[in-house]
């Protein structure tokens, strides 16, 4: 999807179909009179005659109105308010895409100048128009015999004013790479897991790599793991047919001497349980368990894209949880890479193992930052359900960064405590740590255990169970998130 910006006037706008708003007192703002003068009030005789109430994702399509150089106008309704939530505003993109991807234009125009979104500036609320329009074309046919309907929509204008061009230009951009960082992200989470494993993942960040000369990729195999110490990670590989990696990608994008940031995702490509075996019933969705990794390789697309000035260094720290005869038994005791040893009572608690080593690891970069990203807790999604991530750190700084990047990005997080009280939970009697605590509080235990590696650097870890996927039904896949909030986030540090 490309986007332009024009900041002339609407009424000289040639385009297939022009996307003008109306609310439910039936007004039609300054660039829809300017058009509705122009054809002689053909609109507002459309509005009296009552064929379209104003409501919040209400569409008319209209046709062959005289004097136009558009060919359609597309009435949106916005609804009774005076500013758009973000969920409002995402109605009427969801609204409009509807009938813009089913006709068989290559271009439309949006006339949304006047258009007011709730605690979003100029910038902000192109922006979440943007990645909306540029993420809700996303589809995953590359398994269907029979292909979606093509889109012919290839190219969106935003018709604003003068002052609003630089800032609207600049959101365009950025919307667009966000959406495309999402895509990847969506793309290797829907992908089946007999054909994404921890080789797979390899290969994506190599192939983001050839593309590009500001990124380096490292890819550690077992006999590295090995010598590393990295007794945690390959516990959990060890009942699986496919080898674990750990997958570190470095983007140099300042000079070398800048600590970097780094993003650290739990890349789970398919999580059994092992020996703690899941329940059958929906395991298929347990592919989505290294969307952590994901996110970061979406985010490193974005990143990309946007040639940000800062170093950024990504880990993913990939296996599959199976369970075989080789496979890790509840009371095996494990060395991890930080010396510290860890009894696993469930071989279902397998991500902040995974997690343990990737973090100690990356203590030799000497982070600004360190986030980890992951689908770490069932039990995330009973407190936040699917629309929040889960936030838990050791820098009460870093975490407001991350709320707030969250927020702009329309992408949310809530901070959980990582209160001492809870860490008892996580007393072994035989091991310095148990991998899970008791039946209370698990997503903070998870955190708990988590926070045990991360002493050295200041560091926030992401919840991201309920909001990177869509359980069942026809929406079923892959969100993409929270793509949205890393790359604000990077984008704030790059200002
Ligand atoms: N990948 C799961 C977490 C998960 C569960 C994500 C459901 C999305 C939906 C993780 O590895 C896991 O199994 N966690 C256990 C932890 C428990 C054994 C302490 C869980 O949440 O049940
Ligand atoms: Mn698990
Ligand atoms: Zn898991």
């Amino acid at each position: 999807m490309d986007f332009l910006v024009k900041s002339s006037s609407v009424e000289t706008l040639k385009t297939s179909t022009l996307v003008l708003t109306v609310n439910e007192q039936l007004q039609l703002d300054s660039q829809g009179q300017l058009i509705d003068t122009l054809c002689a009030g053909a609109i507002s005789a459309v509005l009296e005659a009552g064929d379209i109430q104003g409501k919040l994702g209400q569409t008319l399509l209209l046709h062959n109105l005289a004097n136009l150089k558009a060919q359609r106008v597309l009435l949106l309704g916005i609804g009774k308010d005076a500013e758009l939530s973000d969920r409002s505003a995402r109605k009427c993109i969801t609204a409009i895409l509807n009938i813009l991807k089913n006709l068989s234009i290559k271009d439309a125009a949006l006339a949304f100048a006047d258009l007011r979104f709730k605690e979003r500036d100029a910038y902000a609320s192109a922006r979440l128009v943007a990645e909306c329009l540029a993420d809700g074309l996303y589809v995953f046919d590359q398994f269907k015999s029979e292909k979606a309907p093509a889109i012919h929509l290839k190219k969106i204008t935003f018709v604003c004013t003068a002052e609003q061009q630089h800032a609207v230009e600049k959101a365009c951009k950025h919307g667009k790479a966000i959406a495309s960082g999402m895509a990847f992200t969506r793309d290797l989470g829907n992908m089946p897991p007999n054909i994404c494993h921890p080789r797979y993942l390899a290969e994506q960040a190599k192939h983001l790599a050839k593309a590009h000369k500001k990124l380096e990729i490292e890819v550690l195999e077992e006999k590295q793991l090995k010598e590393l110490g990295a007794g945690a990670l390959l516990a959990v590989a060890q009942g699986s047919e496919q080898p674990p990696r750990m997958i570190i990608m470095h983007y140099q994008g300042a000079k070398k001497s800048d600590q970097p940031y780094v993003l650290v995702g739990k890349g789970i490509t398919f999580d059994s349980g092992g020996i703690s075996l899941k329940p059958g019933a929906g395991m298929d969705e347990m592919k989505y368990d290294m969307s952590g990794a994901a996110s970061v390789l979406g985010t490193f697309k974005t990143l990309l894209e946007l040639d940000l000035a800062i170093n950024v260094i990504g880990v993913l720290t990939c296996a599959e949880n199976m369970p075989s005869g080789g496979a890790t038994r509840p009371g095996d005791i494990v060395t991890t890479m930080s010396g510290q040893t860890v009894e696993i009572l469930n071989t279902d608690a397998e991500g902040r193992l995974v997690l343990c080593d990737a973090l100690t690891y990356v203590e030799r970069f000497k982070p600004q930052a360190v986030i980890n990203i992951a689908t770490l807790t069932g039990a995330c999604i009973v407190a936040l359900g699917s629309n929040t991530s889960g936030l838990m750190g050791n820098n009460p700084e870093l975490v407001a960064s991350l709320l707030s990047a969250g927020t702009k990005a329309s992408d949310v997080a809530w901070e959980l405590p990582l209160f001492d009280d809870y860490q008892e939970q996580l007393d072994s009697p035989f091991a310095d740590i148990a991998n899970i605590g008791g039946p209370k509080a698990g997503t903070i235990t998870a955190g708990c255990f988590l926070s045990r590696f991360t002493k050295e650097y200041p560091w926030a870890h992401l919840d991201i169970a309920g909001t990177a996927w869509i359980s069942g039904g026809k929406e079923k896949g892959a969100t993409g998130r929270p793509v949205p909030l890393l790359s604000q986030y990077l984008l704030d540090r790059a200002q």
